[in-house]
């Protein structure tokens, strides 16, 4: 079937009506099938810390040097435990004391000693992981796909540094389909990413698989910020080889490759916080210009792209990601890449979370 809806330049009659907001809420639901980010590892101190993921409070703890999360609710009375203190490798409730080891179970009722290991007696676990020096939470005990690859973390030509965490007023797919929206780069960021004077989208290889959306693209910049003075470019435009994986549902790992030699990682994970609330992690890798004292200008540059994407993404609606592909308007070209994303979204939230209803 090719019939094309007014204003769409992509066939998209195949996906008409597929997702409605019922199947958006479905994707959400899905969410809780993969590893997110959750904090720093370096953040989490000798106590318990508390944090939200997909509306869940969780208390994250360093139990016996390993990071463990739990539901974030003591079986005595409902209180947070992340507000508690971490004891001989377990953790103690800070409002009657009852104390749980690692498996989360209950080994000590101070009001009552001689109880102990009551079976009811124990605390939610979560599958909790340490990596690339983020704390990982996944919500199911099968996760769909491994945690997302930052695979050049320990490759030694690269110096890595993380940028503080953003706080942003969206669906955590509208953040990842920001990141990878080829069209607003030479809009939003002009004079940056690149120029109103040349807005044209350059095609780009798209493919997909095991989870994993690759993207190929050249891009042709203007040479702004003193970060790519330290590549050697004497003209006003560099060029770039990116390389983006997107690891679904929403984790980027961009591998630019400048002339040169010079290669730049972004890599960014979004924390669905909530439904219209996500928390991003991110890290900075170069392996050019690795003196510390250059950090700052990375980061500056990282921030205004940031600072200039915020209001945008923010303002968008509906917040949730659109997956009925007719509600918003696409683009040949420009928007291939969130085509295939949203396609991608489709399948998850169809197999994860399958509706029950009829029709
Ligand atoms: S609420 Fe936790 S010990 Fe009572
Ligand atoms: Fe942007």
């Amino acid at each position: 079937m090719t019939s094309v809806t007014q204003g769409i330049d992509v066939d998209v009659s195949e996906l008409v009506n597929e997702l409605d907001e019922a199947g958006e809420e479905r994707l959400y639901q899905s969410l809780k099938h993969f590893w997110h980010p959750v904090m720093f590892a370096d953040e989490l101190g000798d106590d318990p810390h508390g944090v939200i993921l997909l509306d869940q409070t969780l208390a994250i703890a360093r139990l016996n040097g390993k990071v463990h999360a739990f539901y974030d609710l003591c079986m005595h009375r409902g209180a947070a435990i992340s507000l508690g203190e971490v004891e001989d490798g377990c953790i103690r409730c800070p409002y009657h004391g009852w104390k749980y080891d690692a498996t989360g179970q209950c080994v000590e009722i101070p009001s009552r000693p001689q109880l102990t290991r009551l079976p009811h007696a124990k605390l939610t676990p979560f599958l909790c992981e340490e990596r690339y020096g983020i704390i990982w939470v996944s919500l199911t005990d099968t996760p769909y796909f491994d945690i997302p690859e930052l695979h050049q973390w320990d490759d030694p030509q690269f110096r890595f540094m993380r940028g503080p965490v953003t706080e942003w007023k969206c669906a955590s797919p509208r953040r990842l389909e920001n990141y990878v929206d080829f069209g607003h780069f030479s809009w939003v960021h002009d004079g940056y990413l690149g120029s109103r004077e040349s807005p044209e989208v350059i095609d780009h290889d798209v493919s997909m698989e095991d989870g994993e959306m690759r993207v190929h693209q050249t891009v042709h910049e203007p040479v702004t910020g003193k970060f790519k003075a330290h590549l050697g470019s004497a003209g006003e435009m560099i060029t770039a080889q990116n390389h983006y994986r997107v690891f679904l549902p929403h984790a980027v790992n961009l591998d630019r490759h400048f002339d040169g030699g010079g290669r730049y990682i972004l890599f960014m994970a979004p924390s669905p916080v909530g439904r219209k609330q996500t928390r991003s992690f991110w890290y900075i890798g170069r392996n050019y210009a690795t003196e510390p004292e250059y950090d700052a200008e990375f980061l500056d540059f990282e921030l205004q792209i940031l600072e200039q994407d915020k209001p945008i993404v923010e303002s968008q609606r509906p917040e949730q990601l659109p997956l009925d592909l007719t509600k918003e308007l696409h683009i040949k070209v420009a928007d291939k890449i969130s085509l295939n994303y949203r396609r991608a979204l489709i399948r998850i939230a169809d197999e994860l979370a399958p509706t029950t209803e009829e029709g």
